[in-house]
């Protein structure tokens, strides 16, 4: 009964209004709060962004101070989280544990239910962007059995971070700072994308209330596919499938019969070049000069000049994504493939706070809960088993 519009995917339905991103993807644009995305890229860093995406604003000096400092005193985890950690087997994704311990903090977090109170929902997103490091790096060495490495508040947040994956299986290890500036870089990248398949999972299970850890977690989980954040990890999976040039034509010919997808290429919203992708290969080259080229560039790039030239991809527009190079950057910051979607977690929790801050905020907004077309039997008798 009543009329429903139907529109699997949302693709044509505006579930709210938000005034954090703003995306033409005809014209391949992305700003967020108004500032183009190559700017923030080239001047900002990734705790300034994640402060002009919850404030509206850019910081001033002393604000950035304020903000790092209340960052940096959240980065540590109750012990407990550490053991939950512990906790799980030693194959485990490590955005299996992240999505379990960031839901988990609900439960060391109680108070963070309040969500109606302005200062409330400030100390849970510096707590949350501040931890999110720390788990993905607790992850991290959970995995490779190694001991975890506490944060060293003394450094930036992305240092930070660095710093608790891979200094002890290194002693002398010290981030070199183009690195860095490139991971930094990737984070801003990542900030936010408007009403994308997790940030709409944070904004649905946040419109019955629950706190933010919860809708987080969700979110999270709506990342971990690989048509969303997972298609970092599946590019690389690829890529090494093709192995060398002379397989690429072979590939395309699979995918053009609907053997599999590009992944990495495509995108709900871009029908043009992802402005992120255009910012990931000037930030790719800025790695390599100090790694040394990763040797699955030479593929991809040919698969990506390929790609373009073929019919296939120009008449369904598909161009490659924020996805298509992220992974081979961070695989030459050594990072393992499943890591690469903790990293866009990461850089996404400001974003998904903006969004969850938005919406609690709206007087107008209701509990999510869509209609559907019925397709079903109508009214049946019950049948006593022993005549079905
Ligand atoms: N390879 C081959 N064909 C594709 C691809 C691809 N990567 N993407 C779309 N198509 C085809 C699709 O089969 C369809 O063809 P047809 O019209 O003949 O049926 C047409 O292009 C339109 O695609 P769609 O599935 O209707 O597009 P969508 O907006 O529903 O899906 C997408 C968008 C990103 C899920 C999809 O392009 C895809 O699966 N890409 C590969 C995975 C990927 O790279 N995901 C990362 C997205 S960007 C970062 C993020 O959001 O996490």
């Amino acid at each position: 009964p009543g009329l429903a519009t139907y529109d699997p995917g949302f693709v044509n339905t505006a579930s709210c209004r938000s005034a954090v991103t703003y995306i033409d993807g005809d014209a391949g644009i992305l700003e967020y709060r108004g500032y183009p995305i190559e700017q923030l890229a080239e001047h900002s860093t990734f705790l300034e962004v994640a402060y002009l995406l919850l404030n509206g604003e850019l910081p001033t000096a002393a604000e950035l101070e304020q903000w790092t400092h209340d960052i940096t005193y959240h980065t540590f985890l109750h012990e407990n989280v550490k053991q939950l950690i512990e906790g799980f087997r030693y194959d485990a994704h490590p955005m299996g544990m992240l999505m379990a311990s960031v839901s988990a903090l609900s439960t060391f977090y109680p108070d963070a239910r309040e969500i109606h109170d302005a200062d409330n929902r400030k100390l849970q997103i510096a707590r949350l962007i501040a931890k999110m490091p720390t788990l993905g790096a607790f992850a991290y060495r959970h995995q490779l059995g190694k001991p975890y490495v506490y944060p060293d508040n003394r450094l930036s947040y992305t240092e930070n971070f660095l710093a608790m994956l891979f200094k002890m299986s290194e002693p002398s290890y010290q981030a070199d700072p183009r690195l860095v500036k490139a991971l930094d870089i990737l984070l801003i990248l990542h900030a936010d994308h408007e009403q994308n398949c997790s940030t709409n999972a944070v904004r649905s299970v946040g419109s019955s209330e629950v706190d933010p850890y919860s809708a987080v977690g969700a979110g999270i989980g709506a990342l971990f596919g690989p048509l969303h954040g997972g298609a970092n990890e599946a590019v690389l999976a690829m890529l090494r499938r093709i192995g060398t040039t002379d397989n690429i034509p072979g590939f395309i010919e699979g995918v053009k019969a609907g053997k599999e997808k590009l992944m990495g290429f495509g995108h709900r919203v871009y029908k043009n070049y992802d402005p992120r992708a255009k910012i990931i290969k000037k930030a790719a080259d800025d790695v390599f000069a100090v790694t040394g080229v990763n040797p699955l560039l030479e593929i991809a790039l040919e698969l990506e000049k390929i790609a373009l030239e073929d019919e296939y991809f120009v008449k369904r527009k598909l161009y490659p994504n924020v996805d298509f190079y992220s992974g081979l950057i961070y695989e030459a910051l050594q990072f393992p493939p499943e890591m690469f979607t903790v990293l866009f977690a990461i850089g996404r929790t400001p974003g998904w706070l903006a969004q969850w801050s938005e919406l609690v905020q709206d007087k107008e907004q209701k509990i999510a809960r869509p209609k559907q077309i019925y397709t079903g039997h109508r009214t049946r008798e019950f049948t006593p088993i022993s005549e079905r």
